[in-house]
């Protein structure tokens, strides 16, 4: 909806190309959920070339649709299956009902289809059907399930929890699990998972906690833009962005279970683009700017401040818009593509290929040399059109460099080659993320140099 002023420049001006970025640095992974409540959507043999075609190698869907995981076989991409909320109660009193279910919805497609993890149930605890109860037993049928088949090895069990099981999330260091959860459910579940060394489901929306508190939460700090983060009170640690807080309040109550070495990973997240009046903060250019910055803070490898040395991993919500799901405006609006496999606004994906794909051709160059000093980021020459244009489009892209310069007759236009734009972008892009290791590479199409490089009349940004 809203496309205004300087974003509306580099969102036209910037991406141009479709084409996608893959990983630039080391660390976290970035799927997204193909959400399938709609009666528009494009086939799944259609999806799952509109994945590949985004470098997408991770998805997550809500139940074991056939025609899905047949489309998947094959394609490389790993998925995360559910087995629904519906069916928690005969998986829980039978173990033979998981047996069938896992016999006919998983081993049946495994090895072809890289089934990775079974979602058992999704965001049970506000299921109005009371299913809760029948949580622990269904998770740990489906496992034997799995043993039995001899696949427990390759197919992992955990269900995704809503940020709503916390009693206290702020400050995130006070986070603790609701008192009717925690003794009951989620630490039967952490043992669960510790023991089987699988990882806890989180969904978490930054959108929801700003909507409803706006007046207190910064826009900015709910969008991974510059802020002047807040402070936990508690643990001393400075948060720059509340999906990090929100992570770390659930980081914090399952170390109050003693749990505190299970690992999370984020099922669902995202931002509509689109929303009812009363709805603050559903917008185009803020569902833009979320995830676009969520993948480039993903991809930076960097941890939560309380487990800083643990990467994201992310599933994005939403593939599609929705046009059959009920509630407000916003639900039906949480897609990066519509329905006819346009997309509703662009997020360079950067898709992480295990998010360690160097096989880039820039020349070798100790980096650490030239961290002490002045360093600059430039183009590299052995980069095609294609590499440079897609790394372009992702320097540019929100919360990225400073591109005005380089559109037409601002100072830096001239030379009007893509390779020049490119490094001014480049540079402009490394130096304002303070010249760390990961900000110069754009899969191999850059590299640090040391000597201030040429660049027309235009003076390249130094930075500091
Ligand atoms: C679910 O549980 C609550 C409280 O335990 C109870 O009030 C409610 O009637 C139950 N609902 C169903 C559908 O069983
Ligand atoms: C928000 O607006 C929608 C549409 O106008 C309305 O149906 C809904 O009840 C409102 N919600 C709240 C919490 O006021």
């Amino acid at each position: 909806m809203e496309c205004q002023g300087l974003f509306r420049l580099l969102f036209e001006l910037c991406f141009v190309s479709g084409f996608m970025l893959s990983a630039v640095a080391a660390g976290g992974s970035v799927g997204i959920n193909y959400g399938r409540v709609a009666n528009n959507l494009p086939s799944a043999v259609k999806v799952v070339t509109l994945l590949k075609k985004q470098g997408i190698d991770k998805v997550k869907i809500y139940d074991s649709d056939p025609a899905v995981l047949q489309a998947l076989s094959g394609s490389g991409i790993s998925v995360v299956i559910g087995l629904p909320n519906e069916q928690l109660f005969a998986t829980a009193r039978r173990q033979s009902a998981a047996e069938e279910w896992v016999s006919k919805n998983v081993a049946k497609y495994l090895p072809n289809t890289k089934i990775t993890t079974i979602a058992v149930g999704n965001e049970v605890f506000v299921d109005p059907h009371n299913t809760t109860r029948y949580l622990i037993t269904a998770m740990q049928n489906v496992h034997s399930a799995l043993v039995m088949y001899k696949i427990d090895d390759k197919v992992k069990v955990s269900s995704p929890i809503a940020l709503s099981a916390l009693q206290t999330s702020y400050p995130s260091s006070a986070g603790v699990f609701k008192q009717d959860l925690a003794e009951v459910v989620m630490k039967p579940m952490l043992e669960f998972l510790r023991q089987t060394g699988s990882y806890l489901m989180v969904n978490a929306y930054p959108f929801f906690a700003y909507k409803d508190n706006a007046d207190v939460i910064s826009l900015d700090y709910a969008l991974f833009k510059p802020n002047a983060g807040v402070v936990d009170s508690g643990s001393g640690l400075q948060y720059t962005n509340l999906l990090d807080a929100q992570l770390d309040a659930v980081n914090a109550a399952m170390a109050a279970l003693k749990y505190g070495d299970v690992r999370t990973v984020v099922t669902e997240t995202g931002w509509p683009s689109k929303g009812d009046e009363n709805e603050t903060g559903a917008s185009l250019a803020n569902a833009a700017a979320y995830n676009s910055n969520l993948v480039r803070r993903v991809l930076s490898g960097k941890g939560t401040p309380l487990r800083p040395q643990t990467p994201l991993e992310v599933y994005l919500f939403a593939l599609f818009n929705e046009n059959k799901k009920n509630g407000p405006t916003s639900e039906r609006n949480y897609g990066l593509f519509f329905p006819d496999e346009e997309k509703v606004y662009n997020v360079p994906l950067l898709m992480a290929k295990s998010g360690d794909d160097h096989k880039g051709s820039s020349p070798p160059v100790d980096v650490g040399s030239a961290a002490g000093g002045q360093s600059w980021c430039v183009a590299s020459e052995e980069a095609s059109e294609d590499q440079l244009q897609a790394a372009l489009d992702y320097a540019c892209g929100e919360g990225g460099a400073d591109c005005k310069e380089i559109q037409p007759g601002a100072s830096c236009y001239d030379p009007d080659t893509l390779k020049a734009h490119a490094s001014f972008a480049f540079n402009s892009y490394y130096q304002k993320n303070a010249r760390t290791t990961g900000t110069c590479d754009f899969h191999g199409a850059a590299y640090v140099v040391s000597q201030l490089p040429k660049f027309g009349k235009c003076a390249l940004p130094t930075g500091f």
